[in-house]
């Protein structure tokens, strides 16, 4: 901390963290106004710059899936290891307890079902309502190549807008539909596209060849989708290559809700987000904590 001498002629605090008078510690964020920095400083570690996001808003179109059948009883006990939770407003209100403290990043979007053609989404929540809930974020869904592809543009277009009002980020989920087979050209041009219209963090999937390419062409953070589930050390390495390839962190549901031991696995992820631990040694750490029981 300066002392009073140093703030008389005009010193500056300046912590340990990358946080100073300089510039904001998140790539393409600094001409960004205090709130919004603020809640972007919530969900990624100033230290590390990078954010473990719990996702468990797959009900708003595919209902009770696996994992997410209790939410009170499966996911509140991941609650505290998670930087940021993803989740729709009504497991907001209706399970977690307010006096969590952990950052809320919003679904914003819906209207469709697994039923239907996914991409013909509409934005699905008033802004008020986002203040009344003091997130830190709103996500909407962006089908680029789909056939609601305009649509969706709009959708998040109109959420920059909106947020931008308030000092709340969007953040731009590249959504592949039903058809993973995506390359690093789709989503160069789908994060950048989201990137271009004012989203400050996109949401990508990883992808072996080229993702670091993904990254460096996106002028603001990408955060890492989980996807279907997979091996703990495949789903481990997956994330340890996307952070180490630039993403600012990983955004997990199925991965971690619907491993053998959700608990042991998010601290794991986390060991790999932030400590940039080996996939192998992230592993072990999972195997020592389930073995334990925690
Ligand atoms: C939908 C989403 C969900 O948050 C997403 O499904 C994330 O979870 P998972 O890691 O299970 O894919 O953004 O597109």
């Amino acid at each position: 901390m300066p002392d009073v001498d140093d703030l008389k002629e005009g010193k500056q605090y300046h912590t340990e963290t990358p946080q100073t008078t300089e510039g904001f510690f998140l790539k393409g964020s600094n001409s960004l106004d205090w709130g919004m920095k603020n809640r972007l400083a919530r969900i990624f570690n100033p230290k590390t710059g990078r954010t473990v996001m719990l996702a468990i808003d797959h009900g708003y179109f595919q209902g009770p899936t696996t994992g997410l059948e209790r939410i009170d009883i499966n996911i509140m006990p991941l609650v505290p290891y998670a930087d940021t939770l993803m989740l729709t407003r009504g497991i907001l209100r209706s399970i977690v307890p307010p006096s969590f403290t952990t950052p809320i990043v919003l679904r914003a979007s819906g209207g469709t079902s697994i039923l239907k053609e996914l991409s013909n989404e509409e934005i699905a929540v008033d802004i008020e309502d986002s203040i009344r809930l003091n997130v830190c974020a709103m996500a909407v869904q962006v089908f680029i190549g789909g056939e609601y592809e305009r649509q969706s543009i709009i959708n998040m277009t109109r959420l920059v807008d909106m947020g931008n009002r308030y000092g709340i980020p969007t953040l731009a989920v590249t959504a592949v539909g039903k058809d993973m087979a995506r390359d690093a050209r789709y989503f160069r041009l789908a994060t950048r596209i989201c990137a271009e219209l004012g989203a400050q963090y996109i949401k990508s999937y990883y992808i072996d060849e080229g993702f670091e390419t993904v990254t460096a062409s996106c002028p603001v953070p990408i955060v890492m989708a989980g996807g279907k589930k997979l091996p703990e050390l495949d789903a481990l390495t997956m994330a340890y290559n996307a952070v180490q390839q630039g993403a600012a962190g990983v955004d997990m549901g199925r991965n971690i809700f619907q491993s053998e031991a959700p608990v042991a696995m998010i601290q794991a992820v986390k060991a790999v987000v932030h400590d940039n631990e080996t996939p192998q040694k992230a592993f072990d750490l999972y195997t020592t904590l389930k073995n334990e029981g925690r």
